[in-house]
């Protein structure tokens, strides 16, 4: 199955929680990884930040290869880097099975959604909470993904924006097959019914899931949540 197949199989059994590793303990990759798995997670969601799209810095390739040795999990990349078309293909090597780039860092969202495509992962197109829909509207029949950014991109721990609700919502009324819609940033146990009953399939999840003791507890009672709604 291709690495695109095996992504989009997350439209079924939805929602799902999807950790995003951006405040895990670095130190002991694997046993983080080994926690979300035992814990059921549906996939990894992995923040490459560059320091110019976004005020912060975190990793690339080679962290990203680290993640591929390590687990059979989906990786689900998430590009919020400056002209994000010059490392698709590295992107791709090191293992990643979605790659999301944000609309405001390309000038033309539809070519690099095809790139992606090309290649042979899933492709998402992400947009702040400042930015409206009508800016990926030329490129959603494209893309596998939306990735309806629910904070500013570049930071873990920020508070849920409502607006991201009215995105979720009407993505999810435009298509009945449209592409699958996941939701970032400020995703917790108030946030996460809400997100899920207004259309979020993929709901990523950092401080919920990394700030508690026990992950599995936390992944669990956040997948409660989504699937019984608000
Ligand atoms: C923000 C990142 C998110 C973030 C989620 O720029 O894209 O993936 O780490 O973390 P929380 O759940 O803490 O908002
Ligand atoms: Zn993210």
């Amino acid at each position: 199955m291709s690495r695109r197949k095996r992504f989009l199989s997350l439209h079924d059994n939805g929602p799902h929680i999807v950790p995003s590793l951006l405040l895990c303990d670095f130190g002991h990759l694997e046993r983080e990884v080994r926690r979300l798995e035992r814990a059921g997670a549906a996939a990894l969601h992995l923040d490459v930040m560059d320091g110019q799209f976004v005020p912060n810095f975190t990793y690339g390739m080679p962290l990203v290869r680290a993640f591929r040795e390590l687990t059979e999990l989906p990786l689900d990349v998430h590009l919020m880097m400056a002209r994000p078309e010059r490392y698709l293909g590295q992107f791709y090597d090191a293992g990643a099975d979605a790659i999301t780039v944000h609309v405001e860092a390309v000038t033309e969202p539809a070519r690099v959604i095809d790139d992606i495509g090309q290649l042979g992962a899933a492709a998402g197109i992400a947009l702040n909470p400042a930015t409206p829909m009508a800016t990926v509207e030329s490129c959603l029949d494209q893309c596998d993904m939306v990735l309806v950014m629910s904070v500013p991109a570049g930071f873990g721990g920020q508070s849920f924006d409502e607006i991201a609700l009215e995105k979720i919502q009407w993505l999810k009324g435009r298509a009945a097959n449209g592409p699958l819609i996941e939701v970032d940033g400020g995703i917790n146990t108030r946030t996460v019914g809400r997100a899920a009953a207004a259309g979020a399939e993929l709901l990523v999840a950092g401080s919920a899931i990394f700030h508690s003791a026990d992950y599995i507890e936390a992944l669990r009672d956040l997948e409660r949540l989504a699937s019984d709604g608000p």
